[in-house]
Formats: structure tokens, sequence, C-alpha cells
């Protein structure tokens, strides 16, 4: 397995959108524009704006993982519009960059996400950009991930009635 970023290979969106589609809990849209919009919010525009933060993932040039990064999540707020994203600002301060990571349904617990979040974590601290966070749903199977690679969790928030975690970690 190989990481490469987005800029350096010719990336094959149909395989994009269905590692994402296949690991989103939403799974109908009312119309095709507003499926395109979910899938703009959470990769798609990181893709566009920051295509050398975006990490794919790839065994014998097929992708099977991906990751979306952004260093300085003060400016995404303006930036991206993400629901929840605002009630974590106090904390961007000291977890600047933040993600979003999905591997194939076919490829997880193979090491392939901790290869991903090494890879970006590894090129953040080349920046001196001082830590990490992510924001997830309480209860989710992914904290534990999370956990595994170093990350605590910071702090709690409520939205529309389901709680969010903040996990952060320090590099
Ligand atoms: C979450 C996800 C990115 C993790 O990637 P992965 O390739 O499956 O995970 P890895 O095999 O690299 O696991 C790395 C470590 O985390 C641990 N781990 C992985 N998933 C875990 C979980 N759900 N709970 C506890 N530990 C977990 C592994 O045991 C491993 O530990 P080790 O380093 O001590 O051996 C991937 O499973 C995925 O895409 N899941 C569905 C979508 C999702 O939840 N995305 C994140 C949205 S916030």
């Amino acid at each position: 397995m190989e990481i490469k970023r987005a800029v350096e290979i010719q990336l094959d969106r149909e395989q994009l959108e269905k590692i994402f589609f296949d690991n989103s809990l939403i799974k109908s849209f009312k119309s095709v524009d507003e499926r395109e919009k979910f899938f703009n919010r959470w990769c798609g525009q990181y893709l566009q704006n920051y295509p050398t933060q975006f990490y794919l993932a790839l065994i014998d040039g097929k992708m099977v993982g991906y990751l979306a990064g952004h260093t300085n999540s003060t400016k995404a707020l303006d930036e991206f519009k993400i629901p929840g994203y605002d009630l974590f600002k106090e904390y961007y301060d000291q977890f600047p960059a933040h993600l979003h990571i999905n591997c194939d349904i076919h490829h997880q617990g193979m090491g392939i996400g901790k290869k991903l979040m090494n890879t970006y974590m590894d090129e953040l601290k080349d920046k001196d950009v001082p830590g990490v966070h992510i924001i997830t749903s309480i209860g989710a199977n992914n904290s534990g991930f999370y956990a595994a690679l170093g990350f605590d969790i910071i702090d709690f928030r409520e939205l529309k009635g389901s709680k969010l975690i903040l996990m952060g970690k320090k590099l």
C-alpha cells in the first residue's frame, strides 16, 4: 500500500465517491443536488481547495482510503461552513488542524487508516502545526480508532439533539 497526495495522481472520482457514500450514515437524498452538496461539504471542497492536504491510500493503484485535511480550522470555519464546527472554535488555537477520513468498507482494520493519519500528522509536525482534532458523535465506533492513535477526549457539545465530541492530539 502507498500513500499519495491528490496533486500527485490522476484521482478516480467515482471510487472516491463510492468510499465516501458507502461509509455515510445518510444513504438517501432529496435530490441529486442535495447528494452532491453533502459530498462537497465533507470531502469535495477539501479536495478542490486543498489538494496538497488530501491523501489517498492506494493498493496496486486502486484507491482504498482517503484523508481530507485542513491545517487551519479557524480559517475553515469561514471557508467551509460545516455544521457543528463553530461549537468548538475555542479549541482551534490548541488543535488547529482537522481532518475527515474514510476507508473502503472491504479494507478496514488493515492499518490503512493509521498509515493515512500518521502521514498527515508527520506533515503537520513538519509545518509546526501544534495540534490536530476531529469531531465525532458520542458512541461512534470510530472514537476507538482515534484513541488508539493518541487522541484524547477534550469536550462535548450538543447539536440538534445529538452529542458531539471533540478529540484532540498535541503534535
Ligand atoms: C475509522 C477508520 C478510518 C479506521 O481506519 P482502519 O484502517 O479501519 O483502522 P486501522 O486498521 O488503521 O486501525 C489503527 C488502530 O486503531 C484501532 N482501531 C481501529 N478501529 C477501531 C475501533 N473502532 N475501536 C477501537 N480501536 C480501533 C486498531 O485496532 C489499530 O490499533 P493498533 O495500532 O494498536 O493495531 C475506518 O475503519 C473507517 O473508514 N471507518 C468507517 C468510517 C469512519 O468512521 N470514518 C471516520 C469518520 S470521523
